[in-house]
């Protein structure tokens, strides 16, 4: 029982942590995301993840997150490259 609130915890908090990129990476405080494909995002997260590169604050939300959640928001902030657009 005990296991289940602290897994239902994480869960939760890792979601915030997803909403919270737009609140910085929104062109003002930080760059927009939407600028980088998700690739890029994925190999930066992963420097920040090994606390190779980065602000303190990037190192410490990458390290907080798993790699499912990384390219979850990859895709999701990310630029998106999947369907061809032309205008
Ligand atoms: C508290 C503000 C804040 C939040 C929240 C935040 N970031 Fe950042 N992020 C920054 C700042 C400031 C930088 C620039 C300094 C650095 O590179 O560490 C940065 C840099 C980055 C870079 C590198 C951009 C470049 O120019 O190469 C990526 C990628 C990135 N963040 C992804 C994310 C993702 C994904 C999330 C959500 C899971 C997130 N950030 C949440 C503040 C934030």
């Amino acid at each position: 029982m005990k296991k289940l609130a602290l897994s239902v915890v994480a869960v939760s908090f890792s979601f915030a942590i997803y909403q919270d990129c737009m609140q910085c990476h929104n062109g003002i405080v930080a760059v927009d995301l939407s600028n980088f494909p998700p690739s890029y995002i994925i190999k930066k997260m992963k420097e920040f993840k090994a606390g190779r590169a980065g602000s303190l604050t990037m190192i410490n939300i990458a390290q907080e997150m798993s790699m499912k959640e990384i390219i979850y928001v990859a895709h999701k902030y990310g630029k998106k490259v999947s369907k061809k657009k032309k205008k």
